[in-house]
């Protein structure tokens, strides 16, 4: 089948079983490699994609299933100012990342501010549930997406947010 979505911005269509999976889609047609196959099971972040704006295990989800949605892959997040922001915030808070966990560990920050601007520690501990990092502290993170959070509402609405 043809399945048409938008891909970084972009209209884009492919011809795929439509139980294949998005990371192989991503991968093999559009050679985006940022979507790694990690555990391939939906339990470490390292495919994650942003699917209409939620984080989403791209290692999970059928090509049928984003017919005419949005998938941005952190090879189109990075040209963003929210990117920016969040590359801040990490250095700032001296947040580890790797190529295997810096995908998830920044889609997940964008989806859950885009929601949460302002998150508690509790609401940004819940976002990175399903990232596999054994080397970053929890607190480390909660500092880092603060220091994101602070970072947008400064470039949004200047120095007094
Ligand atoms: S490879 Fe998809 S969540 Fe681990
Ligand atoms: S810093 Fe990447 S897995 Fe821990």
């Amino acid at each position: 089948m043809t399945i048409k979505f938008i891909l970084n911005g972009e209209d884009v269509s492919v011809k795929a079983e439509g139980e294949t999976r998005l990371i192989e889609i991503l991968r093999g047609s559009f050679k985006l490699m940022g979507a790694k196959a990690g555990c391939l099971s939906g339990r470490c972040g390292a495919c994650f994609v942003l699917l209409d704006g939620r984080i989403a295990p791209s290692c999970l989800i059928p090509a049928f299933q984003v017919r005419d949605r949005e998938i941005i892959t952190i090879e189109g997040f990075v040209q963003t100012n929210e990117y920016r922001d969040i590359a801040a915030g990490f250095a700032q808070a001296q947040v580890e990342t790797c190529g295997y966990c810096e995908t998830a560990k920044v889609l997940a920050a964008e989806a859950l501010l885009e929601q949460t601007p302002r998150p508690s520690r509790q609401e940004i501990l819940a976002a990175y549930r399903d990232v596999r990092c054994r080397c970053t502290e929890p607190e480390s993170l909660v500092a880092g997406v603060q220091a994101v959070a602070g970072i947008r509402q400064r470039r949004l609405y200047g120095r007094g947010a």
